[in-house]
């Protein structure tokens, strides 16, 4: 059983606030993100969980154990945490062939050579390594590495297994097939992961819940799907997906959009003042006919699947992809009318 909970954890280096009040409770078996851009805190937090890094405040638990607790000073080793690893740049020993690396933390673990290798086999033809039992690092690709990393990760048969950036050294195809490879582990296993990533499609694809952080703060945590389509803020909805902003002045009810009053959208949040609308390239229509706003295509893009236009209204520029869209059908120039759908709005932050 590993469910893990982070209380108020801080992690101040001097004057430099690395963490400031990380909250989240983790279920058994929940696979857990942390996305955000460089140096949000991301993998000084994954330290505090490992022991790598003492909290300047706060509590971490894992199962039903503290194994963190600032205000005691209570604060217990990596190696007694029950937790698999595998780090950004993911150490193998060189020196050491696939089954010693994979099997090297059952053998700190005094555990005998004959269930060693059985476990290590096990865990070997579970990331499809089977046949390379006896190849070095220097024999293996990158994509192999990685996986004779996380097998040795898991091979202790941890509870917890945290993940920072496992994938980064990989090539976009091979990423995309070890993500599916992770996953399935995971679920096979039933362990809690924590995956840390600046990725946005890796985190929507594997996560049950994705942490967003930003300069040390927890923006959001929320399932893929309620993140992208109810963002908390103009931060996450930046960072996650695509988006326009659109300034805009919020009166009662309605907001409306600046420099085209006559152009309004309810007002959920009961926003006051400035605001910004949001609206996602894919929410909007192009036409050339008639619709909410007037504007000038100014540049097409094809992508192959879909178009990516750039429309000027007024003094900026909104962009708008459309699959399947015919490429042809409008010029740099032409007069062009957009819709919006599921508008977002959020207050000025600035
Ligand atoms: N030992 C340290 N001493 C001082 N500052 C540190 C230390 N470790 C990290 N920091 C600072 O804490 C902040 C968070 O760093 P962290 O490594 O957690 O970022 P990250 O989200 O993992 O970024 P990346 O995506 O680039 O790996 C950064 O501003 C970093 O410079
Ligand atoms: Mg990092």
């Amino acid at each position: 059983m590993a469910e893990l909970k982070l209380s108020h954890i801080y992690k101040k280096f001097g004057k430099v606030v690395a963490v400031g009040d990380f909250n989240i409770d983790v279920a058994d078996g929940e696979f857990i993100s942390f996305l955000g851009p460089s140096g949000c805190g991301k993998t000084t937090t994954l330290r505090m969980i490992a022991g790598f890094d003492k909290p300047t405040e706060g509590i971490i638990t894992i199962g039903d154990r503290e194994v963190s607790n600032a205000e005691k000073g209570f604060f217990l080793a990596p190696e007694k945490r029950g937790i698999g690893m595998v780090f950004q740049s993911y150490a193998v020993w060189p020196h050491m062939n696939v089954v010693d690396n994979v099997g090297y933390p059952l053998k700190i673990q005094n555990v005998p050579k004959e269930e060693r290798l059985k476990r290590v086999m096990n865990m070997l033809e579970l990331v499809h390594l089977k046949e390379y039992a006896e190849r070095f690092p220097n024999q293996l690709s990158g994509g192999q590495q990685q996986r004779v990393a996380l097998a040795r990760a898991l091979v202790a048969q941890p509870g917890l297994l945290l993940l920072d950036e496992p994938l980064s050294n990989l090539d976009a195809k091979l990423r995309e097939s070890m993500r599916f490879e992770i996953s399935a582990i995971q679920k096979e296993l039933g362990i809690t992961v924590i995956y840390v990533t600046h990725d946005q499609s890796e985190a929507m694809t594997m996560s049950d819940r994705i942490v967003v952080m930003s300069m040390g703060k927890v923006q959001q945590i929320g399932k893929p799907y309620d993140i992208y389509t109810n963002p908390a803020n103009q931060m996450v909805a930046d960072f996650i997906g695509l988006v326009n902003f659109i300034p805009a002045i919020a009166k009662g009810d309605r907001i409306f959009m600046q420099g085209s009053e006559n152009i309004s959208f309810p007002n959920p949040k009961q926003i006051a003042g400035n605001a910004v609308l949001a609206v996602r390239p894919e929410n909007i229509t192009i036409s050339k006919t008639g619709g909410m706003v007037e504007g000038v295509m100014h540049h097409r893009f094809y992508m192959g699947d879909s178009v990516d236009y750039r429309i000027k209204v007024k003094e900026q520029f909104i962009r708008v992809i459309q699959k399947g869209s015919d490429y042809t059908a409008y010029h740099n120039g032409d007069k062009v009318f957009l819709d919006f759908e599921n508008v977002m709005s959020f207050e000025n932050e600035g």
